[in-house]
Parts: structure tokens; sequence; C-alpha cells
């Protein structure tokens, strides 16, 4: 497959060496996988250790959240996924799913200096519209968590994307004004931020190191959005995220709220924030 950065899993690997992020991340490049989810699944099996990086051009069989596929063609995305086993209580590994969106924004801002923005709780958005997706899946034995596995897809160098998800995704090419970028440069520094975002997760299990950054690039924050909360629908103002994860919103009585992700969506009165 001839692209314009085919030899990405090389380039890729040289950067995790030059930022010594290699000693954690132990890479293996795919030319098809069926997703690299399962690949880290397969891998856990045979009892890799934490760090397993699976990195594919492109997946048969991709997943995405609830149950959807993620439609995966070579070429244009870059397709990643990695095994943790951090040794902290299951209820913890959710937020890990807004650690790696955290970093992934991070990551397009460092590279491509496009103002990524995070549409809580992990949607990567530029312009209202989403450039990567996140599919957390974690394995626990009671109060212990075997694994967690972090997959990510980010529309790197797509060109156009299909009606009906076009109104909704867009790739860092097309918002660079169709100049290509690196899709290894893109996944190193996604890696080397969460890799730093991660030290700061654990050292508490949850979100207060991490919050500040978080709510930086939270694009409601300070606007009104709306809580589909299905017992009563209402209007608030987003203020940030709190250390679990949870959005904190102010009611027009003043009172704040948290809100989660399971419970409520949360949408913005003006597009898709
Ligand atoms: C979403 O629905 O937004 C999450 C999509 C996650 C897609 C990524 S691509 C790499 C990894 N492998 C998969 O099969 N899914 C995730």
């Amino acid at each position: 497959m001839k692209t314009a950065d085919s030899d990405w899993g090389r380039e890729l690997e040289e950067r995790l060496r030059s930022d010594g992020t290699d000693r954690f991340y132990r890479m293996h490049f795919y030319e098809t996988v069926d997703s690299t989810n399962e690949e880290c699944k397969r891998h856990y099996a045979e009892g890799v250790p934490e760090g397993f990086l699976a990195v594919a051009e492109q997946q048969t069989a991709g997943r995405g959240r609830s149950g959807r596929t993620w439609v995966s063609p070579g070429g244009e995305a870059a397709y990643f996924s990695f095994l943790l086993r951090p040794d902290f209580a299951p209820s913890h590994a959710p937020s890990l799913t807004l650690v790696m969106g955290l970093s992934v924004a991070q990551a397009v801002r460092e590279v491509c200096g496009l103002p990524a923005g995070i549409k809580w709780p992990n949607d990567i958005v530029i312009s209202h519209r989403k450039i990567c997706g996140i599919l957390t899946e974690a394995l626990a034995d009671g109060d212990r968590l075997d694994y967690v596995i972090i997959g990510t897809g980010i529309n790197v160098n797509n060109a156009s994307f299909d009606p009906g998800i076009a109104e909704v995704a867009t790739s860092l090419r097309i918002e660079n004004g169709g100049c290509p970028v690196s899709r290894a440069a893109v996944v190193a520094s996604a890696l080397a931020h969460f890799y730093e975002n991660d030290r700061i997760y654990r050292r508490t299990a949850d979100l207060s190191g991490l919050s500040n950054a978080y709510d930086d690039l939270l694009v409601s924050r300070g606007r009104e959005v709306r809580i589909e909360d299905p017992r009563a629908p209402y209007t608030a103002v987003s203020l940030g995220i709190d250390k679990g994860g949870g959005l904190l919103v102010r009611r027009a009585d003043g009172g704040i709220r948290c809100v989660t992700a399971g419970e409520v969506s949360v949408r913005g009165l003006y597009g898709y924030i």
C-alpha cells in the first residue's frame, strides 16, 4: 500500500525510541488485523506485560463504542491499542478514557498546531467535528483489574467522509488545509502524553492532577449545555470535570450538579459541543 507515509510503522518505532517511551511501549505493527483491541487481548492471554502496543494500517473488524463498527480502511487513519495492568480498583478504569482523550488533544495541538478540543467525556473535536474515537475495555476479577486496553482511532489523513458522517467527522488533513499529516508523529506524541498523564493519574487514581489541563481544552466550558436527564432534561452552564470524570454544571438556580456519562448525555445548545 503506497501512501504519503506508508512506512509510518518504522517511523513510529524510531520516534518511540528517541522519546524514550519505548521503555514502556513495546510496539507491534500489523498491515492488517481484525482489531488492535482484540490483538491486545490475545497477547494478554499469552502473558505479555503492560505496555504491549498494537498498531495497524487497517482493521477488518474495527469496533466502536456501544457495539458499533469502526470502519477502518488502510492508508489514511491511525489505529492503535495498548495494554495496561494498573493496580487500582476496577472502578477507576473508565476515567483512563478521558486521560487518553486529553493526550490525543494535546498531541494534535503539539504536532499540527490545530485547535483540538474535548467534547466531554472523550470525543476529540476540531470545528465541532470528531477526529478520534476511543474504546476502553477492562477485565476485572472481583476488586482486582486484570487489564485495561485502550484502543484509539485517529482520523489523520482521511480526504473525505461519507455523507451522513461528514456532518460530524473530520480529519487532521482536512483541518490542515488538505496537507497530509504524519501519522507517526501524531501517534508518538499521543503515546508520550498518555505516558506522562497516566503517571499523574496513578498517583491518586483519579483526575485531580489532570482536571485543569482537561478543562482548558473542554469545548463546552463556560457555555450552556442541555442535560438530557431522562427524568427531567434541563439547561445548565458547563464548568469542568470533577476528579471522577463527571461533568460539573451550574443550574439556573445556582445549584451545582455533577453529571456522569453513563446516566445522561450532554448536548451543546449551539452545535456539537
Ligand atoms: C468510538 O466508537 O468512538 C470508539 C472507536 C474506537 C476505534 C478504535 S480503532 C483502534 C481500536 N481497535 C478497535 O477495534 N477499536 C479501537
